[in-house]
């Protein structure tokens, strides 16, 4: 049995995981969320994969610790180049930069299928992963918004829809209008953490002599998204 405890961050992203899902967890490190979902009962089995042996090895230790070597197999791989043909419906992708998360799912063509779940856990650049999905086809069906020792997160649950939809990463700041939204508490830290961080900024540029209109719409819609989350919902 496994006495694995997830994080917050972890245990969101875990939370979209659907029953009975064949999951790959890509760039698992530890390995913590296959075996968390495991020894939970929610998941028929996982790939555990990792572009590095060490963070591999880790996850092979854990796994076999948890004693859950027959549900979860470890393959070292870049993003999802390995996963052929092994009945993977749901793929989480957690701790990685935006950019980095897009990568991998723009090089891996079977992700692009409406019975594929992305769970997605990007620590920076959200907004070009957003403008990503919604240009590749991919709808974004859930957003959620979690803490961990005093710092907020957000996953972002995809599907592919076959629509794609240009959308301005200025655009992509915020989630799109309609996306079923989880976490408020979390979410009001997470947007207020990021108007904050941005009036910073656009006053160090006013005082440069650059007014940037653009960051000001962005920090704006920010300021009115958080006043609606506080006063709507
Ligand atoms: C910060 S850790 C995140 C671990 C875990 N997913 C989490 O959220 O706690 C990022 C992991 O992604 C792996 N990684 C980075 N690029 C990758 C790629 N292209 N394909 C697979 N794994 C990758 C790294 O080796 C590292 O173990």
């Amino acid at each position: 049995m496994s006495d694995t405890k997830l994080n917050g961050r972890l245990c969101s992203a875990a939370s979209f995981v659907r029953q009975r899902a064949v999951l790959a967890d890509i760039g698992t490190d530890h390995a913590y969320l296959p075996i968390f979902l495991a020894s939970e009962g929610v998941i028929e089995r996982a790939y555990a994969t990792d572009i590095n042996k060490g963070p591999l090895e880790k996850a092979k230790e854990n796994i076999s610790r948890a004693e859950l070597g027959d549900k979860i197999e470890c393959i070292l791989t870049d993003g999802a180049e390995k996963l052929s043909d092994l009945g993977i419906t749901d793929y989480t992708v957690c701790g990685m930069g935006g950019e980095l998360i897009a990568d991998i799912i723009s090089r891996a063509p079977k992700l692009s299928s409406p019975e594929v779940r992305l769970i997605l856990q990007p620590m920076s650049k959200q907004a070009h992963l957003r403008a990503y999905l919604l240009g590749a086809g991919f709808s974004i069906i859930a957003e959620a918004y979690s803490s961990d020792s005093g710092k907020d997160y957000v996953t972002l649950v995809a599907e592919y829809s076959g629509v794609c939809r240009f959308a301005s990463e200025a655009e992509c700041e915020l989630p799109l209008s309609g996306t079923p939204l989880h976490g408020k508490d979390s979410m009001l830290r997470y947007y207020k953490t990021k108007s904050t961080s941005l009036h910073r900024a656009l006053a160090g540029r006013q005082r440069g002599g650059d007014s940037s209109p653009e960051a000001a719409s962005v920090a704006e819609r920010i300021d009115a998204f958080i006043t609606q989350i506080e006063n709507f919902t």
